[in-house]
């Protein structure tokens, strides 16, 4: 038996679980399926990735502490996750104890052997928010074309990557500040040390597929860079220890901390796992998996998405190695989601958020789809929602599960639920059984389209053989009864074996058919017996067809995602990745305006004429706001799920009276009311005392 264990990346704690993050999860929790269902200990740990600057501001934007932001972010998370069956055995966050154990007793390791440095580094220093500025903090004009509003690590325009020093007219998105140059002292960890070690490492077979192999050799002939590894306050995050007493305090860079949060959260699950005797949750010893001595006893995989191979393929085994850790056994990228051919757009409707998913469509047909879609390649996938629909229902409607409701019903009715004591076609059923072996071989290198591609196949030969025994026909005849059995035997024998096969991907459709076929296993090594003189229970329908109308519904409400965000001022969405990629698995969230925008907006005190429900729409209510001077406005804001309309009508709230009306699905919004709060956990409304007069302008 192998002991395996496995990673998924680490989310952000400031933003929801939408399809590009889904992509990874659902790959690695099919393969830890997979591989449990070979026999092996597998064990599948995560965590969010709570630290940094960014969940810093995301906490301070709504008014909580960063603690409280990332214990919500946490829970909202969890219920995801658990919508679409990932089934972590522990899910933990990077601001834990453990955390803070391994990386500081990492960090102390490397120093002591020599490979931390320091120093001086001249940064841009926002004045007013008394913060060192990262990169995607500070725009100005672009140092080479003069491009203006440029971020400061590199151009749109012209391409040119530069320091944020080098911006000509730079200001802080923050607060719209002029920035100064401020020098501090930073810690770097120097990863040159570890080239000729990391040549070698990459380059060990099965470690890196083979386009991250050549990737990474591109950045090794550039030459490899020594890794700034420290923030200076105010930063939320681990304090860097045996820094200088007389020296201000300094912070762990959150990706220093984050890949230890994979040791952590294993850490945290030996602790709870310690004296269990459940087989199924087996008691774990932390350095069995990660003591260098015993890195051929156990093996460590991480899934993650082709934009972090940088940290995982060079920094990370290099602080492994560094510090008396073992280091991987491989890492697995897997290319970014494309939705109907393009990037996920909030606009379009096609950024979508887990938990908006599985209010319309099953989080099972997402996961039969990505199965279909995806391999040992780092290539993009592309979601296409006809594709989609016309998958899901012929292939797992009308292909596996009617093979299950074309036979059931004559097994039940007419033979008690008993299937035949001998088997017609054992040559059919060999064939089934050999293909088991190519299906398991392709789930473990990741090649679950094709695992898909001979799953089908082997349904088609049962919908065959069906169509060619006809036992609907043959029932109507006399002296066919057996005949009959065998045949809907040989059906519901075969459909059991697909759902051997489904098992890692469709978790809760398998355990229905487990009841179903009333068996208690459906392991890999349990489908060698066949199903012979065995009762089954009446068949209930497993799948419903997918209908376009549901499609077109989680389209529409992935606008309003965005409608209700936007009508309370909060975006609804990601933070931004540290290599500011604008891909679509990390959605922008740099929601800053520059000051003299800021200033255009117009803030009126404005009396609830009138609050509605508005049909059709769970997440919008309907207000009529007298803003002064016998004006009245319609306005839709996306806070149903916190408020009554009764509870509004007659208050005296703040209204943005000069926006662009923004044409919405149930009519005009004219205006947009200001509330507080996360969107997804709790928003208020701020409201006025009465003394401020309807129709005043906020100064
Ligand atoms: O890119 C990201 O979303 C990071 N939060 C992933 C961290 S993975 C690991 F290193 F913690
Ligand atoms: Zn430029």
């Amino acid at each position: 038996m192998r002991q395996i264990l496995v990673t998924s990346a680490l989310p952000y704690a400031n933003g929801p679980i939408h399809l590009g993050h889904l992509v990874e999860y659902i790959q690695t929790d099919i393969w830890v399926r997979a591989m449990k269902a070979q026999g092996h200990q597998v064990t599948y740990v995560c965590a969010d990735d709570a630290h940094g600057t960014a969940i810093m501001l995301k906490a301070e934007a709504n008014g909580i502490t960063p603690e409280e932001q990332i214990a919500n972010v946490k829970a909202s998370h969890e219920a995801d996750f658990s919508q679409f069956l990932i089934d972590f055995d522990n899910y933990h966050t990077t601001h834990s104890e453990e955390n803070r154990e391994f990386s500081e007793l990492i960090y102390r390791r490397l120093n002591s052997e020599g490979h931390i440095s320091t120093k001086d580094v001249e940064q841009l220093f926002d004045p007013e928010k008394s913060l060192f500025l990262a990169d995607r903090f500070v725009k100005g004009e672009c140092p080479e074309c003069g491009a203006e509003d440029q971020y400061g690590d590199n151009c749109e325009v012209c391409g040119t990557t530069y320091n944020a020093t080098e911006l000509k007219n730079p200001h802080s998105t923050l607060s719209g500040a002029t920035p100064i140059l401020k020098t501090s002292k930073h810690y770097f960890f120097n990863l040159p040390e570890f080239s000729e070690f990391l040549q070698k490492w990459t380059h060990d077979e099965g470690r890196l597929q083979p386009s991250v192999a050549n990737k990474l050799q591109e950045w090794f002939d550039a030459g490899l860079a020594s890794w700034d590894i420290s923030r200076d306050a105010p930063y939320f995050g681990f304090q860097i220890p045996d820094t200088p007493a007389d020296e201000p305090d300094k912070y762990f860079y959150v990706w220093l901390d984050a890949p230890v949060g994979y040791m952590a959260s294993f850490k945290n699950l030996c602790k709870q796992r310690k004296g269990s005797t459940d087989p199924l949750k087996p008691e774990l010893n932390f350095d069995d998996y990660w003591l260098e001595e015993n890195q051929h006893k156990t093996e460590l995989y991480h899934f993650i998405g082709k934009d972090i191979v940088y940290f995982h393929a060079l920094f990370w085994p290099a602080m492994l190695a560094g510090s008396e850790f073992r280091t991987p056994t491989s890492i697995f990228a897997h290319g970014f989601l494309m939705v109907n051919g393009e990037k996920m757009s909030k606009s379009r409707g096609t950024f979508i958020q887990a938990e908006t998913f599985a209010k319309h469509l099953h989080p099972e047909y997402l996961r039969y789809y990505f199965a279909t879609k995806l391999s040992d390649k780092v290539e993009d996938i592309n979601l296409d929602f006809a594709d989609f629909m016309q998958k899901v229902n012929s292939d797992m409607v009308g292909k596996v599960v009617n093979i299950a409701s074309r036979s059931a019903g004559f097994i039940v009715k007419k033979y008690d639920g008993m299937l035949s004591e001998t088997c017609a076609e054992p040559e059919l059923l060999n064939d089934i059984l050999r293909t088991g072996e190519e299906i398991a071989n392709a789930y473990e290198n990741r090649e679950f389209s094709r695992a898909m591609r001979l799953i089908m196949q082997c349904a088609d030969k049962a919908n065959e053989y069906i169509d060619s025994k006809k036992p609907w026909a043959m029932a109507k005849e006399e002296g066919t009864e057996q005949d009959v059995q065998e045949v809907c035997s040989v059906a519901i024998n075969i459909f059991r074996q697909l759902m051997v096969y489904l098992a890692p991907v469709l978790p809760e459709l398998t355990d229905n058919a487990k009841a179903f076929l009333n068996l208690d296993d459906l392991s890999f090594a349990s489908r060698h017996e066949l199903l012979l003189g065995h009762k089954i229970n009446k068949f209930k329908p497993l799948m419903q067809r997918i209908e376009q109308s549901q499609i077109d519904a989680l389209i529409e409400e992935s606008k309003q995602d965005l409608a209700a965000a936007a009508t309370t001022g909060t975006v609804k969405a990601d933070a931004k990745n540290n290599q500011k990629k604008l891909d679509n698995k990390k959605a922008d969230t740099a929601d800053t305006i520059e000051f003299d925008d800021f200033m255009k907006v117009e803030m009126t005190v404005a009396h609830v004429v009138e609050c509605n429900y508005v049909e059709g729409a769970d997440k919008l209510l309907q207000f009529t706001l007298d803003i002064g001077k016998e004006q009245t406005i319609n306005v839709f804001s996306g806070i149903r799920k916190f408020y009554e309309p009764e509870q509004l009508t007659g208050k005296k709230v703040i209204c943005v009276t000069n926006l662009v009306p923004r044409k919405m699905k149930f009519g005009v919004s004219e205006g947009m009311i200001l509330s507080s709060g996360d969107p997804k956990t709790g928003l208020v409304v701020v409201t006025v005392p009465d003394e401020c007069q309807v129709g005043d302008k906020l100064a």
